[in-house]
Order: C-alpha cells, then sequence, then structure tokens
C-alpha cells in the first residue's frame, strides 16, 4: 500500500505556498539542516518565496546546507543553462545562504565518475539530507534517474532518455546544445532523505498517479518513492511559471 500523500491544488501559487512553508518550517526547526534541491519550472515559484521570506527578515539560511539533485555534463558552474547557474540565480543569490554551503554536482570534472562517488560521500558527511525537493518528469524520472533495468542505488553518470531530451531541449538557445549526460544523485540517494516533497503541474497529473498508486518498478523511478515512510506530491491544476 502506498504511503504517499498525493494533495491536488488549484493553482501554482497555492502549491509554492505549501512547498515554501514546508522548507520554511524545516530551517526553522534545524536551522543548520540539509536541504535537498530541484531545478525545473516546477519549483521556482516556491524559491521566490522563500527569497521573499529572508529579504523580510522572517527566514534566516547562514546555517542552512543544500545539495543539489542533478546537473547536466559538460556545462560549467557559470554556464546559464546549467543547474549551478540556475540555483544562485532562483535562490542562492537571493538569501542569506553561505554559497560554500551549497553543492551542486560537477558536469565538468575531469572523472566524472570519481565525482559521483565523491558527491554521494558528500551526501552522507553532512548527515544526509533532511527534506528532498523534487520535480518529475514525463517519464516519471525523479533527478535524472531515467527509466531502466533497476533503480540505481547511488550518485551516476547518467545518458539522457530521447523524451528527457525533447523537453528540456527548449531550454536551450538551440536545440542541438542540450545534453547527452547528466550527473543525477541515485533513487538511493533519494530515498534516504528523511522528508520528501515532490511538486509537479498539470502536465504530470497522469505520472504522479502512476508513481504513487501503480507498480513499484524503475520503468517508473519515481515509483520507488512509493518504499518511503514521509513522501507528499503535490500536484497542481495550472501550469507552472515559465523559467
Ligand atoms: C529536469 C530535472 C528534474 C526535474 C524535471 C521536472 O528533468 N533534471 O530534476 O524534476 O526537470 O521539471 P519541471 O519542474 O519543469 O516539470
Amino acid at each position: 500500500m502506498s504511503q504517499i500523500r498525493l494533495i491536488e491544488v488549484e493553482s501554482y501559487e497555492e502549491m509554492s505556498r505549501l512547498a515554501a512553508e514546508t522548507i520554511a518550517a524545516q530551517i526553522r526547526e534545524k536551522p543548520d539542516g540539509v536541504l535537498g534541491l530541484a531545478t525545473g519550472s516546477s519549483p521556482i515559484g516556491t524559491y521566490d518565496l522563500l527569497a521573499d521570506a529572508c529579504a523580510k527578515g522572517e527566514l534566516d539560511f547562514s546555517g542552512v546546507r543544500t545539495v543539489n539533485l542533478d546537473e547536466y555534463c559538460g556545462l560549467a558552474p557559470d554556464n546559464p543553462f546549467g543547474y549551478r547557474y540556475f540555483m544562485n540565480e532562483h535562490l542562492f543569490d537571493r538569501v542569506n545562504i553561505d554559497k560554500a554551503n551549497t553543492f551542486v554536482p560537477s558536469g565538468t570534472a575531469q572523472d566524472m565518475d570519481a565525482e559521483a562517488a565523491a558527491y554521494e560521500a558528500r551526501v552522507d558527511a553532512m548527515g544526509g539530507i533532511d527534506l528532498q525537493l523534487l520535480g518529475i518528469g514525463h517519464n516519471g524520472h525523479i533527478g535524472f534517474n531515467e527509466p531502466a533495468e533497476g533503480f540505481a542505488p547511488n550518485t551516476h553518470v547518467v545518458e539522457l532518455a530521447a523524451r528527457t531530451r525533447e523537453a528540456n531541449a527548449k531550454f536551450f538557445e538551440k536545440p542541438e546544445d542540450m545534453p547527452r549526460y547528466a550527473i543525477t544523485m541515485g533513487v538511493g540517494t533519494i530515498l534516504r532523505a528523511r522528508r520528501i516533497l515532490l511538486l509537479g503541474g498539470p502536465d504530470k497529473a497522469e505520472i504522479m498517479e502512476r508513481a504513487a498508486h501503480g507498480p513499484v518498478h524503475p520503468s517508473v523511478p519515481a515509483s520507488a518513492l512509493q518504499l518511503h515512510p514521509d513522501v507528499t506530491f503535490l500536484l497542481c491544476r495550472q501550469p507552472p511559471r515559465a523559467k
């Protein structure tokens, strides 16, 4: 029996408000806790609200530590299409976080497998993730864990699925700039988080339903979340804001 709480809300604003409240409560409860963060259009509104709360002096990021899910291989931290850049722009540059405490896997390490192992070890050394924020791909991917033969236990390098490349190519100047490979936390890394919150818009309604209530199978990576005791899915009935 799935224990996933699937909550539907009308608007993107409502979804963002609920997600920001959950994250803010987590930060207040454990000011030096570890947040697992995601990119994509779903969390942008959440990050806006967290930045607003910080600007008003209602939230203090000074002790917060963060680890991001994934990064494209080949994109440097200052690449505007990369995920480090996204995180700086949408959250880190707008709050009083110490950037030295924010981690995104490197897409340009010489030895990507060594980078993946080091990233996994870093998450462990930080004491694990208190609250992991997730989006979901149309094929059920979480982070960049694509449908596969098995659930990947740890951070690793993946070849992106054709459907993922199609969906994300629009964010690049030219579709052919869309990278073929990415580095991502494994499904196992994600499942070791103490609490998980997944956000999705109306185009994800069907896959969220399958992930929450269908069979647990690596052909739908997000279905592994059924194995975790504390997962909430927030589904909004309005499309997320464009990036
Ligand atoms: C990308 C990211 C995923 C994210 C997904 C959903 O593929 N690598 O981590 O979950 O986008 O994106 P959106 O929030 O735009 O639906």
